[in-house]
């Protein structure tokens, strides 16, 4: 991006590989999920990070280590070796809209085998901001009754798969298309919110995931329980007055890269029991389009970008490894599948 503004302000074009410092790893992207904090930071009207332009722009990574940087320190082993797949949400000022990005350890973890690419370039953001918003903010427990609003978006699928892990009830509100599908994910309750008013059809909530804000937070005060109910927004600041008025808590969260648990997460994911839906695809060059859906079409769970390696990346890293250009040619045509260890 060389200035602010609509989806059209991205410009696919060469930029020097950037280098990583002692601490930091030289990533290959291969998958980067688009997030509505990217689709706000575009605009330049995200209050907690503008961006110094031009700028790559991008939280969500899935890639391989390609490089590490500084010297090896005496006696400490680097936290990820070349070669090592990985993925994460990275710092503001990173970008994972790119063939190449830096991040620290902290901001990534090991990517098991049973994760697919695809499925862990969806995590970074909307999973932590699910787990942070229901268990480190909203402290939910077994047996307790949440409210997840915005349910069949990017965060809200991971909040009712959680939720439901966790042994909560989950009552959810989701568009009528969606209902039946929130329902699979595990929800045992789903609202219609265009068609009708949450707050006739539940109560009793222990906890509301507000990941709508406006009147339906304003209306979320009436169904929490009596008293210690809690409303963890992800967008506006809950009153403290309307709080203290119902005996609850009130709180808007910012999400943190936590490798603890980007790993527990990754785990859910590979032994089944959380799924990701991915529902569309872009190559890294339709990017605006990647926006322009995410901002403008309706989507069931992520938007993702997918980015191939260039050929000039997979020859020079043949040779290296013993193979020839003429091989790459050769397996062009296979889709790669064959060429494993050379790769
Ligand atoms: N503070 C933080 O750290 C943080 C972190 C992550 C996300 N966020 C914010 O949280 C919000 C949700 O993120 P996301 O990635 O899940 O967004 P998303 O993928 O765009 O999902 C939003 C979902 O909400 C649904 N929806 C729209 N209006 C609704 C309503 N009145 N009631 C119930 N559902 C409604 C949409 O359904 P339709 O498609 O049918 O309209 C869509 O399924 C975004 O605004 C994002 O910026 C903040």
């Amino acid at each position: 991006m060389h200035t602010t503004g609509g989806p059209g302000v991205f410009k696919y074009e060469d930029v020097p590989q950037p280098k990583p410092r002692q601490g930091e790893f030289l990533i290959e992207v291969h998958c980067a999920g688009v997030n509505p904090v990217d689709t706000k930071i575009r605009k330049g009207k995200y209050k907690p990070f503008r961006p110094r332009l031009p700028a790559i722009i991008g939280r969500d990574v899935a890639g391989v280590v390609r490089g590490v940087g500084g010297k090896a320190r005496k006696g400490r082993r680097s936290a990820f070796r070349v070669g090592d797949p990985v993925f994460g949400m990275l710092d503001y000022d990173r970008g994972a809209y790119s063939e190449y990005t830096i991040a620290s350890a902290r901001e990534i973890a090991f990517r098991p085998k049973n994760v697919s690419e695809r499925d862990a370039g969806a995590i970074g953001v909307a999973a932590l901001t699910a787990w942070q918003g229901l268990f480190d903010h909203g402290r939910l427990k077994k047996g307790q009754r949440v409210l997840i609003h915005g349910a069949a978006g990017g965060v809200g699928h991971f909040a009712v798969q959680f939720a439901r892990i966790s042994g909560a009830t989950v009552i959810a509100t989701a568009s009528k298309r969606d209902l039946d599908w929130v329902k699979g994910l595990g929800a045992d309750e789903v609202i219609d919110f265009k068609n009708q008013r949450f707050e006739e059809h539940t109560g009793n909530i222990d906890l509301v995931l507000d990941l709508i804000a406006g009147d339906t937070q304003d209306r979320s005060w009436g169904v929490l329980k009596t008293s210690g109910g809690a409303i963890v927004s992800t967008l506006t600041e809950p009153s403290k007055a309307v709080a203290r008025k119902h005996h609850a808590r009130g709180m808007r969260m910012v999400v943190k890269v936590k490798t603890a648990q980007l790993r527990k997460i990754a785990s859910l994911i590979g032994s089944g029991r959380v799924k990701v839906t991915v529902a569309k695809v872009f190559p890294l060059r339709r990017v605006t389009e990647a926006h322009r859906c995410l901002e403008n079409d309706h989507v069931r769970g992520k938007v993702e970008l997918h980015i191939a390696p260039t050929w000039t990346d997979l020859a020079a890293r043949m040779s290296e490894n013993g193979g020839t250009p003429s091989q790459l040619a050769v397996y062009a045509g296979t889709g790669l599948s064959g060429l494993g260890p050379m790769l």
